[in-house]
């Protein structure tokens, strides 16, 4: 097959999408297929669709913005070009970590109490807002962000206002979460619609204090325990809410579901990666090779799942 691989971009996890890009290209290569890698710059756009206009399918290596929100996803559906994994109202619901939380919250998957602030409010409001609300630590993020950019966990009061600031320089909404103490797992979910099935879970344990962007793609950052040390029935009960998760928003072929495991057990959702990051230290194509799936085998079933 002609395969075009649209990687890099512009959003700020361009680094991390050059290292999916060239992981997803160099396996594409050895399955036989012809592959085309595109460097994704939107001011380029007239020469990047005319050389995909030609290809069977194109794989989107993206991350973040412009990538992984439906943007590109539909520029590729009024070309009528086939492309892997989900269409433009999945991807950009996952992106939008709020509104995503809200549809998760509709289908009974517990998530972290969390209030949305828009940067046309005052920061000092917000500040005081989040003191009203909230007893610390806090996390506050970027609202469409990935790989923990702009995130900040807060644990003292002087710390708030940096916070809310650096998440304002990725994003015109930023959310503000309790911080939930606990384990770091997550559930790649896989499958055509309606037929998803979720791979086995993964556990996180970062080499440093959380799993921030250094130990998420630093050799040696992180450590994967796969499947993750939890009970049957709780394993059970975590796959069937990424299913769900994945279900909910509507993504299609595969995505990654994070969770935080809390302190009394209870699993409770952060978000779905609708384009998880195909890096040597990423998390999905390690809960492939769990089921004997190499990154070659899983990008083949990524292509057998789509229409082309
Ligand atoms: N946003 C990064 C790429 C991930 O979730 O893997
Ligand atoms: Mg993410």
């Amino acid at each position: 097959m002609n395969i075009a691989v649209l990687y890099g971009g512009t959003s700020k996890e361009r680094e991390v999408s050059l290292s999916t890009g060239k992981g997803i290209i160099q396996a594409l290569k050895q399955l036989g297929h012809d592959v085309i890698g595109i460097d994704f710059n939107p001011k380029h756009l007239d020469s990047i669709m005319g050389k995909v206009k030609d290809c069977d399918l194109v794989f989107i290596g993206l991350h973040g913005k412009q990538g992984e929100d439906g943007t590109v996803q539909g520029l590729l559906d009024l070309m009528d070009i086939p492309y892997v994994g989900s269409g433009v109202l999945a991807s950009s619901l996952a992106m939008d970590k709020s509104k995503a939380k809200q549809i998760f919250a509709s289908h009974n998957i517990p998530v972290a109490k969390g209030i949305t602030f828009g940067n046309h409010q005052n920061v000092n409001s917000v500040e005081e807002k989040i003191q009203e609300q909230f007893k610390l630590p806090i996390v506050v993020k970027p609202n469409q962000e990935g790989s923990t950019l702009g995130l900040t966990i807060v644990n003292q009061e002087s710390q708030i206002k940096e916070a809310i600031d650096l998440a304002f320089t990725h994003d015109f909404e930023i959310l503000v979460e309790e911080f939930i103490e606990g384990r770091e797992l997550t559930c790649a979910v896989l499958g055509s619609k309606g037929e998803e099935e979720a791979l086995p879970i993964i556990e996180i344990i970062p080499n440093s204090e959380y799993y921030d962007y250094e130990s998420k793609y630093s050799e040696g950052g992180s450590e994967h325990i796969c499947p993750a040390e939890v009970d049957e029935k709780l394993t059970e009960q975590i796959k069937q809410y990424a299913v769900l998760a994945h279900r909910s928003l509507g993504c299609e072929t595969y995505s990654r579901v994070d969770f935080i495991l809390n302190n009394q057990n209870e699993p409770i959702i952060l978000e779905v990666n609708t384009l998880p990051g195909m890096t040597p230290t990423s998390l999905y194509p390690d809960a492939a090779k769990a089921i004997n799936m190499s990154y070659e085998d899983m990008l083949k079933e990524f292509i057998s799942l789509t229409k082309v």
